[in-house]
């Protein structure tokens, strides 16, 4: 973890900034993140670990074997699992220098194709739940780049700033987040006004449930009849998109993220009448000439 890192940094509890109580080594700063609030988050290995309820209870995947599974179900829906990944990273709509967050990354099987986009002088911050993804996202990284920061934190209640990002990327757990509607809200919160979320899972294409091909997947598991939680989106989502991909047995959802949830301008006056939408809702007596 960097120093400038402290900047997006939030406490996951309250929201309030965290200082650091420590000092500097070659794995970057060492110590605890310390907040008003009296939580404080320990740093090991150059990590944060700000998971936060810290009991959060999640689904152990096997971080070893990880890569090797979705290159066999790339191999059973003959499909290229680089390509995917490389459309997913291309939704984000993000230039060099751009600063991204990537929710629940794994053992970073897509940071090739993020930092593709953002070059060196953009900054990558990912964070996933379980420390051996994250060992395993380190090794790949080696030394270099610089510009990627790990984290360990909850998906559902996310340690960082309000809009501190201009993209963000997650898939593979929307269906598996407790409280999906305030996973989504996070992911909306962290965002610039007018920057991309990008987030997808496992989700059976509706035109395909019925199809051998698709009896014959969800036998791989039931969460591949999941469906994509358009209903949990926050009122600030635009311009939202769905696409299936990966064999169409993934969900892709993408929006922009608004100021503000949609408004009416109830002071127009109704068609053919002389009182307004909000007379009609205040029940107020009609307007005279
Ligand atoms: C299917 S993998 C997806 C990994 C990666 N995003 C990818 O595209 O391959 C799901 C990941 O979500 C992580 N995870 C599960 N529950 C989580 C939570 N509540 N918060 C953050 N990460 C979580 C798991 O540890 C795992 O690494
Ligand atoms: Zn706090």
């Amino acid at each position: 973890m960097r120093r400038s890192t402290l900047s997006v940094l939030r406490c996951p509890a309250c929201g309030q900034t965290l200082s650091l109580e420590g000092g500097e080594g070659a794995a970057g700063v060492t110590g605890r993140l310390v907040c008003p609030c009296h939580e404080s988050f320990a740093i090991q290995d150059g990590i944060p670990d700000l998971v936060y309820p810290r009991s959060q209870p999640y689904v152990h995947e096997d971080a070893d074997s990880y890569e090797d599974l979705i290159d066999w179900m790339a191999r059973l829906l003959d499909e290229d699992v680089g390509d995917t990944r490389a459309r997913a990273a291309e939704l984000l709509e993000v230039s060099p220098g751009a600063r991204v967050l990537e929710v629940a990354c794994g053992p970073g099987s897509n940071f090739p194709y993020l930092l593709e986009h953002i070059g060196m002088e953009g900054e990558l911050h990912a964070f996933d739940i379980a420390p051996d993804m994250l060992r395993i996202a380190r090794q790949k990284l080696g030394e270099e780049p610089r510009n990627v920061e790990l984290s360990l934190a909850n998906g559902v209640h996310l340690p960082f700033a309000d809009e501190s990002f201009d993209a963000l990327l997650h898939i593979g757990t929307l269906n598996r987040f407790g409280d999906v509607r305030r996973a989504l809200a996070e992911m909306a919160r962290v965002v610039k006004i007018r920057g991309k979320v990008v987030a997808g899972d496992e989700g059976i294409a509706p035109w395909l449930l019925s199809t051998d091909y698709g009896r014959i997947l969800e036998k791989f598991g039931a969460l591949f009849k999941g469906h994509p939680p358009l209903a949990a989106l926050p009122p600030t989502a635009r311009d939202v998109r769905i696409q299936w991909l990966f064999g169409d047995a993934y969900y892709l959802i993408d929006f922009r993220v608004d100021r503000r949830g949609r408004q009416l301008n109830i002071d127009i006056p109704l068609p053919g009448r002389r009182e307004t939408v909000r007379d009609v809702l205040e029940k107020k007596p009609r307007i005279t000439e």
